[in-house]
């Protein structure tokens, strides 16, 4: 599976081109760049002999469906668009990956029916809300979402038909779980641990939870030279003070990630003292108790940090997706796919979200991670080596045989 490897990769390297700037990878939800894709890709799936759509969340989506095979479907996908200066494997690879499949099935003659989704929206860049695309198929899609507004104040519903599609029919997006056999996405671990076990690939577990949200701190702006240092109410002050306490507080609890990604300030001027500054936090960890008992504990921390320097903080929460174990025959696949095919059965669970979290809620769903060198994504310097690349496509083959099989016993 060479030739497919290498054509999998070179594929990511020129779907990176479609991007919202030029000298990085940015593609957001629906923006110009993503009809690019969309053209890239469908070419690709007709060229395979697959009926090709788009669905009302902007999902690419292309049906093999052998005339012999059983009409229920396996679904295979991940996620087109990116976070800003992106790598070019986070969420595409997964596309690539999947159509070689097809490719690879067809090859081998198995009768099984696949849908290829490429999911629009997973990072949550655009509206601040990740999974759009998954929850659409996953029929979760919450219509109040479409009154969102981007950066630039275009809603949801505006950026959704200014791609052509018509938001009110989000719902006809939805897979029926009764005719799906189930999931698997394909992605870079996104991390270095199996790099540092030098192994190439691992059958992902369960996903740990998320919340995400924002912090606004509100103070009083004033004129930073005639202002005295006690009379101020200084909201990126305070801001400081909580990132390092949210640092200070992850340090300290056993598998808690938290992170402050965003900052904003206004006026945002050098000699103005800071009058309201909104952060974003973003939290994870394996047991929901404890994500939630942190989350808890930070607001708290925002809070009185506020008060004792005379300002407000207020938290507005953007996600809370529980943690999801993936599913445990589907998964058992994995791993037996792995050994046959002469990699050890390791597992992982994933600190990284994924499309699969939003798919597990609905039908069997599994990952498979391949390794990411020098443990390095959601930056430009992500890479792959083909030769996981090439393992991911054999274990992915023997997965889907033995997919075959299960239907054909039961
Ligand atoms: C998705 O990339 C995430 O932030 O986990
Ligand atoms: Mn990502
Ligand atoms: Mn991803």
């Amino acid at each position: 599976m060479h030739a497919q490897s290498v054509r999998a990769i070179s594929e990511c390297h020129t779907l990176a081109t479609f991007t919202e700037e030029p000298a990085h990878i940015t593609r957001r939800f629906l923006t110009p760049p993503v009809h690019a894709v969309h053209t890239h890709l469908r070419q690709r799936m007709e060229a395979l002999g697959m009926t090709v759509q788009t669905d009302a969340a902007g999902n690419l989506r292309g049906i093999h469906q052998p005339a012999n095979a059983p009409a229920k479907r396996f679904l295979i996908g991940s996620h087109i668009d990116t976070v800003p200066d992106a790598g070019p494997f986070d969420g595409i690879l997964g596309v690539t990956l999947a159509l070689e499949l097809v490719e690879i099935v067809q090859e081998r003659q198995l009768p099984l029916s696949i849908e290829v989704i490429a999911f629009s929206e997973e990072e949550g860049v655009r509206y601040g809300i990740p999974f759009l695309g998954s929850r659409a198929v996953a029929g979760t899609f919450d219509e109040k979402l479409l009154a969102y507004e981007d950066a630039d104040g275009i809603p949801m519903s505006e950026a959704i038909r200014s791609f052509g599609l018509d938001p009110t029919q989000i719902p006809s997006a939805a897979i029926e779980p009764q005719q799906t056999l189930g999931f698997l996405e394909i992605h870079i671990e996104q991390g270095p641990i199996l790099e540092a076990e030098d192994l190439q690939l691992a059958a992902v577990t369960s996903i740990v939870g998320q919340t995400r949200g924002t912090l606004t701190f509100t103070g009083h702006a004033n004129h930073a030279g005639t202002t005295p240092m006690h009379l101020r109410h200084d909201a990126l002050a305070a801001a400081a003070e909580w990132i390092t306490a949210v640092e200070t507080h992850a340090n300290s609890t056993p598998s808690l990630v938290a992170t402050v990604g965003k900052i904003f300030a206004d006026p945002n001027a050098t000699n103005v003292i800071p009058g309201t500054v909104h952060t974003t936090l973003d939290l994870r960890h394996p047991s929901d108790p404890i994500r939630t008992v942190a989350v808890e504990a930070l607001i708290a921390q925002a809070q009185s940090i506020a008060q004792r320097r005379g300002l407000t903080a207020q938290f507005t929460q953007t996600m809370n997706e529980p943690a999801i174990p993936m599913d445990l025959a589907l998964t058992a696949n994995l791993t037996a796919a792995l050994e046959s095919t002469g990699l050890p059965a390791r597992i992982l669970t994933s600190g990284a979200g994924h499309d699969a979290m939003i798919l597990a809620a609905r039908i069997p769903t599994t990952m498979l991670f391949l390794r990411s060198p020098g443990g390095i994504s959601h930056h430009p310097a992500e890479s792959v080596r083909e030769q996981d690349v090439e393992a991911a496509l054999h274990v992915a083959a023997n997965f889907l045989e033995r997919i075959f099989a299960t239907i054909n016993n039961t």
